[in-house]
C-alpha cells in the first residue's frame, strides 16, 4: 500500500466490530507472510459478537513501547508481539514512528468458538486509522486487517460478505455482497467446551497443504461458492445449508488427515451433529451447521426457527453456552463514553 501524505495527527479513537462465520471456510495459505488464502471465502458479518477497540496514538517520547489490554488484562509475549506487527503495518503506510495504547474488549468470551481474532483485527485496523485521520477505504482496510488475521478481512464489511483469494497484497480483499438486512439468519453458537486449542489456525493453516484431501476441497469451492451466493440471492436455506456443512466437514477433513493430524471434535461436536440432522429430517426444522477450527458448533437457520432450537440446546448436559447472533454490520465508530 503506497504511504500516505493526508496530515496525520496521533489522537484517540474507539471502534466496534463483529467476529464473522464463514459459511465457505478460509483454510489454507498460498503465501503465509501475507495471509494469501488458497480459495474465496463467504461469510456472515455477527451483530451480536463483537470487539471494541481504543487506540491512542503518542509521540514516541511519550510512549517508548506499544501497550495493549484485552478485556481487562495487560497482553504480552505472543499476542503482544502479533498486535504491534499489525500497528507496524499502519505505521509504515502512515509513514509515522508513533506508539499505540490499546485497549480492547470482547462481548463474548475468547475461547467460544467466535473468532475474536476476526472482531479483533477489524477493530484494531479501523480504530488505528481513525485516531491517527488517517482516510484508508473500507477495501483498503480490509486488505490490511487480512495481515493481521485473514477472517479479519471479511469484519470491514456488513452483512454477507465474500473475500476474494486475489493474487496480491492488493487485491486479496473482501466486498460486501448484501447488507445485513438481506436475509435474518441466525448463528446459534453452542459451545461445549472452553478449552484453548492446542493448535492455533495461524499454524493450522499452513498444515493444509500436507492433506492429500486439501486438492479436492480446493477444487470443490468454486462451485459451492457459486451455489452459497446464489442461495443467498434467493434467501434460500435449504440451499445453503447443504452447501456449508459439506465444506465445513471438507475442511475438518483436511484438518485430521494433515501430517501432523488436527482433530479439533469432541464427542460432543458429534452429538450436536447428530442432532441437527435428526432435527431435519424428523422434525422438519431447516437447521444446518458449520464448525470453525475448534468444538463448538454453529447452528445456522432462519430467524422464526431460533428459539424453538435453543430450548432443545438446553436439553443437552454437554452444552456449556449459547450465543444467538444475528447479521450486522461494518465497523462503527464509538463515541468516547459510549
Ligand atoms: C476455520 O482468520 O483465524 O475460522 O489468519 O491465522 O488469524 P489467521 O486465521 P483465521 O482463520 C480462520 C479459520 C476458520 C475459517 C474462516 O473463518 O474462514
Amino acid at each position: 500500500m503506497a504511504l500516505r501524505t493526508e496530515t496525520l495527527s496521533p489522537g484517540r479513537a474507539t471502534v466496534r466490530a463483529g467476529s464473522n462465520i464463514a459459511f465457505i471456510k478460509y483454510w489454507g495459505v498460498a503465501d503465509a507472510a501475507i495471509n494469501l488464502p488458497l480459495n474465496n471465502s463467504i461469510s456472515m458479518t455477527l451483530a451480536d459478537a463483537y470487539t471494541t477497540t481504543t487506540v491512542r496514538w503518542c509521540e514516541r517520547s511519550a510512549l517508548v513501547e506499544d501497550a495493549c489490554t484485552i478485556d481487562g488484562r495487560p497482553v504480552s509475549g505472543d499476542a503482544a508481539a502479533r498486535t504491534s506487527r499489525h500497528l507496524d503495518r499502519l505505521r509504515a503506510v502512515a509513514g509515522v514512528d508513533w506508539r499505540a495504547e490499546v485497549t480492547s474488549a470482547n462481548n463474548f468470551p475468547m475461547a467460544s468458538g467466535i473468532a475474536s481474532s476476526a472482531s479483533g483485527f477489524a477493530a484494531l485496523t479501523a480504530a488505528g486509522c481513525a485516531a491517527m485521520g488517517l482516510a484508508l477505504s473500507p477495501t483498503e482496510q480490509s486488505a490490511l486487517a487480512r495481515r493481521g488475521s485473514g477472517s479479519a478481512s471479511r469484519s470491514l464489511f456488513g452483512g454477507y460478505v465474500e473475500w476474494e483469494q486475489g493474487h496480491d497484497d492488493a487485491s486479496s480483499v473482501a466486498h460486501q455482497l448484501f447488507p445485513a438486512g438481506h436475509w435474518a439468519l441466525r448463528d446459534i453458537v453452542v459451545v461445549v467446551s472452553g478449552a484453548a486449542k492446542t493448535v492455533s489456525s495461524e499454524h493450522g493453516h499452513t498444515l493444509a497443504a500436507t492433506s492429500p484431501l486439501n486438492a479436492g476441497r480446493i477444487a470443490a469451492t468454486t462451485h459451492a461458492l457459486a451455489e452459497v451466493r446464489a442461495a443467498i440471492v434467493a434467501r434460500d436455506i435449504e440451499r445453503l445449508g447443504p452447501v456449508i456443512e459439506a465444506d465445513a466437514l471438507a475442511m475438518h477433513a483436511v484438518m485430521m488427515t494433515g501430517n501432523p493430524s488436527l482433530l479439533y471434535w469432541q464427542p460432543a461436536t458429534l452429538e450436536l451433529i447428530h442432532a441437527v440432522r435428526r432435527w431435519r429430517s424428523v422434525d422438519k426444522i431447516p437447521v444446518y451447521f458449520t464448525i470453525d477450527a475448534g468444538p463448538n458448533v454453529h447452528l445456522i437457520c432462519e430467524a422464526p426457527a431460533a428459539a424453538d432450537l435453543e430450548d432443545r440446546l438446553h436439553d443437552f448436559a454437554c452444552v456449556q453456552k449459547i450465543i444467538v447472533s444475528r447479521p450486522g454490520s461494518g465497523p462503527v465508530a464509538v463515541e468516547e463514553g459510549g
